[in-house]
């Protein structure tokens, strides 16, 4: 029987006796945010157990899919290491809602499988709660199970969806493998093994849990039971692993393909089957990768499924490609995955590109760590390095090191974890360095979202010291609060703003605005008149200052995705500075950009520019923005109600946010990159400019350009062409000069063979020579030896400040005289030093005057040489 055969099989037996087919419900539980994700067949039925919910039906039956990863319930860790656990499966399961109960839950569950799978009874053992005497009764004396075959268990026996929510009792079959395969039946010490394996599970459900942990009898007693297809297929079809099934099997020759893999006994394909299945039926129900939540469970998982591709040699995306194959096995009984398997695979795809960037490097420094480790515990901050700056999530660091028989350091990672949480913390806090120790009840309220004036009374004010007075007189320095404020102050890397508060008798500029607690405080300088407390003023912000700012702020956010978006996830605002003149932005990547994804992040954020969108802010819960996948910088901590700001086409980039902002994107004008570099170990800036800084950036570089080509007489279309035939030309000459001086010095050697003087039989030229470039030195040297046949060559050039020498000493002689002693003893002379061979030394020096008298000291050295020779 096929996969399909036995669902369908399942499902008539009990619509036959009374229950009502109902779909698989969502992986992603509706209204329930105790759950992660869907993870037995009851869940769609949470509420009917608890009386909450009435149901046409009090019979029901379900082929449920079920992802079984990240939470109460999660094999994800043992995917890969048994023949039984999924990440995803569907779970065949009847229900009964206050109709039968354990009586009848156990006769329907003995006939299908002994009648309709007709399974051996033989090979069936049982277990039941120790405190279960009812279903210990029915199993031994109305169905006949032999005692020895019924184990009594605690905790196995007794199973809950959660830590709250409907449980009870329950009593589980178990099918014998044979003894081929190891384990020992259930509640034996080798239980763990693969022979015994649970196949089905009857849960008596007769209680609510509450966050207590206290247990309230539900409304009526109750059925639910639970039918791993898979485990079923297994021992229908005759195999001791889920993964040699009809289902599997051609899902593993496909993850074989596309890694290119020829044995598919590897662990690492199984891992893939079965990863594919939880992650595209996890986008099909809608969850999306992401950092956060269910989505961070979804990457989780790809990236278990793209490391062990990694493993088996795959260098290319490939887990997308598994899709098709998913879908040839899946997508009859699952319409809405073959609908939408392109998508699916363009999201794989995404996810797998993302990580590739990192994967190899964080391989290596695992590699690494793990060479070096001394002991056998893998570090915290190598896990915490891996995680942040690679994004490996802590399991697959365990997966990998697992592996190895290595342990991991958990606490160390929970506690660097902490503690770059306490940095992020501690740089969002906000440090006021003036005005430091007043306390002004009240808050300032802030009107500069929309408008750039208003009119307000001064609450406070502090003289130039900082200390609270009643007035500030005209020429003094101060600050100023007042009861609310279009001045944005300083925060989140928005610089404060500038402008004036005026009255009919005074005017104040403001230079800088800060935030203390919840004021906003006006720093600057009292131009004429006198301001008291409890005075009214106009206070007007430098419009074209703001505006500037602003366009920098929504360009920063835009910056922000396109990075993620080109280089990957693991790009994490590090710290920026939004000002009028440019912004700045730090962000965790881990090698210097190159120039291609620079100009591909630029004209994202141009694309994004032009579509001229509206920029619109919302406040809402920090759960809602969570939901909305909102980028919260520095992981901030945030009071109940949030304020995110999302711009681009279709949502291109969701941030929470307190700063000012353009109303649509086409206000920011032209976004230019003009600088990347690095600031910190993995840790990048951008600096870049828009608006009017933007123009007045491309015409200096324009004015530059001109003025490039008028120097070189040209224009600036044909700059390249004129740049190049001035090198090319350059080049010609010092060709040509390289000739004449070679010439030259040819001419000068002839000259100077003539000169040499005899030493004691020996033929010796020690020269000083003009117009010769130390290159040129050694080729003469080589000439003048060939050209005397035997004998000593020094030759020596000055500069301003500095002396060339080399020597030279024919083959003849060298077992006499020697070129690097002689050079020793030239340069000493004229303040330096030398070295090289017997027959060719080269030596600089640094007192030009002494060379005349150095080169007059060689015939001497060589005669004395000879005669102690
Ligand atoms: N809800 C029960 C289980 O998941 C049937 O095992």
């Amino acid at each position: 029987m096929k996969s399909a055969e036995i669902r369908k099989a399942f499902l008539n037996f009990f619509e036959e006796r009374g229950h009502t087919l109902v779909p698989s419900s969502s992986l992603v539980p509706e209204n329930d945010p105790t759950l992660l994700f869907t993870n037995a067949g009851m869940v769609p039925f949470k509420d009917v157990f608890l009386g909450r919910d009435q149901r046409p039906y009090v019979r029901a039956t379900s082929a449920q899919r079920c992802v079984r990863a990240g939470g109460k319930h999660n094999d994800l860790d043992n995917v890969g290491y048994t023949a039984r656990h999924h990440t995803f499966f569907e779970m065949l399961g009847n229900f009964s809602f206050g109709d039968y109960f354990k009586r009848e839950a156990i006769q329907y569950a003995w006939s299908f499988l002994t009648e309709v799978l007709q399974l051996p009874a033989e090979k069936l053992w049982v277990t039941v709660h120790h405190s279960d005497d009812e279903a210990a009764d029915i199993w031994i004396n109305e169905i006949g199970v032999p005692a020895e075959r019924l184990a009594r268990l605690d905790e196995d026996n007794f199973w809950q969806m959660g830590d709250t929510g409907p449980c009870g009792p329950c009593s589980e079959v178990f099918y014998d493998h044979g003894p081929d395969v190891f384990g020992g039946p259930p509640g034996s010490p080798d239980e763990d093994g693969d022979r015994y394996i649970e196949i089905w599970n009857l849960v008596f459900m007769q209680y609510d849990r509450d966050s207590a942990g206290t247990l309230h009898p539900l409304p009526s007693p109750s059925i639910d039971t639970g039918m791993g297809l898979e485990r079923m297929a297994a021992v229908v079809q005759g195999v001791h692993s889920n993964y040699e099934i009809d289902l599997f099997v051609n899902l593993i020759k496909a993850a074989a393909r596309a890694t290119g893999q020829s044995d598919l006994d590897q662990p690492s394909l199984r891992v893939i089957a079965d990863h594919i299945r939880s992650c595209a039926f996890l986008i099909v129900d809608g969850v999306l990768p992401s950092n956060e939540g269910r989505g961070y469970v979804l990457r989780r998982i790809i990236r278990r499924a793209v490391r062990h591709g990694h493993k088996l040699g795959a260098r290319e995306p490939f887990f997308h490609q598994l899709v098709a194959a998913l879908d040839d096995e899946m997508g009859q009984a699952y319409p809405a995955l073959h609908e939408r398997a392109a998508q699916i695979e363009k999201i794989l795809l995404r996810e797998e590109e993302q990580f590739a960037r990192t994967l190899d490097h964080g391989m290596r420094l695992l590699e690494e760590a793990l060479g070096n480790l001394a002991g056998n515990t893998l570090d915290g901050g190598t896990i915490f390095k891996l995680y942040d700056t690679y994004g490996f999530p802590f399991d697959l660091t365990a997966d990998i090191v697992r592996e190895r028989g290595v342990e991991l350091d958990e606490q160390g990672f929970e506690s660097e974890l902490e503690a770059q949480r306490e940095r992020a913390r501690a740089a969002s806090r906000f440090g006021a360095d003036y005005g430091s120790e007043i306390s002004i009840a009240g808050r300032t309220e802030f009107t500069g979202y929309d408008q750039l004036e208003d009119e307000a009374e001064i609450v406070a004010l502090l003289d130039e010291h900082g200390a609270s007075c009643e007035e500030l007189k005209a020429g003094q320095e101060g600050t100023i609060v007042l009861s609310r404020t279009p001045f944005y102050a300083e925060s989140g890397g928005q610089v404060g703003d500038r402008g004036l508060l005026e009255n009919d008798e005074a005017r104040f500029e403001v230079r800088d605005t800060q935030k203390q607690d919840e004021h906003h405080l006006h720093g600057g300088h009292l131009k004429m008149g006198v301001l008291r407390v409890g005075d009214r003023v106009k206070p007007t912000v430098t419009a074209e200052r703001r505006e500037a700012v602003m366009r920098n702020h929504s360009a920063t956010h835009l910056l922000h995705e396109a990075l993620r978006r080109v280089l990957g996830d693991h790009v994490q605002q590090k710290g920026s500075l939004v000002g009028p003149d440019r912004l700045r932005f730090d962000f965790s990547h881990f090698e210097a950009i190159s120039p291609e994804a620079l100009a591909q992040v630029e004209s994202m954020v141009n694309a994004e520019i032009m579509a001229d969108t509206p920029v619109t802010t919302r406040q809402m819960s920090l759960d809602e923005a969570r939901n909305l996948g909102a980028r919260a910088l520095f992981e901030a901590r945030y009071g109940e109600d949030v304020r995110v700001l999302t711009m681009g086409t279709s949502d291109f980039s969701i941030e929470l946010c307190g700063g000012t902002h353009v109303a649509r994107t086409g206000q920011i004008g032209p976004f230019h990159l003009v600088a990347e570099s690095g600031v910190a170990a993995g840790v990048r800036r951008i600096e870049a400019v828009t608006g009017k800084a933007a123009l007045t950036y491309f015409h200096e570089q324009e004015q530059r350009l001109n003025a490039l080509a008028e120097q070189l007489r040209s224009r600036p279309d044909q700059l390249e062409s004129r740049l190049d035939s001035v090198l090319e030309r350059n080049r010609e000459l010092e060709r040509e000069l390289s000739q004449l001086r070679g010439k030259l010095a040819s001419r000068a050697g002839n000259d100077l063979v003539g000169e040499a003087t005899e030493v004691a039989g020996v033929r010796v030229i020690a020269r000083r020579l003009e117009g010769v470039g130390a290159k040129e030195l050694r080729g003469m040297l080589d000439q003048l030896k060939q050209k005397l046949g035997s004998g000593v060559v020094v030759l020596g050039v000055a500069g301003d400040d500095k002396v060339n020498l080399v020597a030279g000493v024919t083959k003849d002689l060298t077992d006499r005289l020697s070129a690097g002693d002689l050079i020793n003893v030239v340069a000493g002379q004229v303040g330096g030093r030398g070295g090289g061979r017997a027959d060719m030394a080269q030596a600089g020096g640094s007192n030009p005057s002494a060379l005349p008298q150095a080169l007059d000291s060689v015939a001497e050295w060589v005669e004395s040489q000879l005669r102690q020779g």
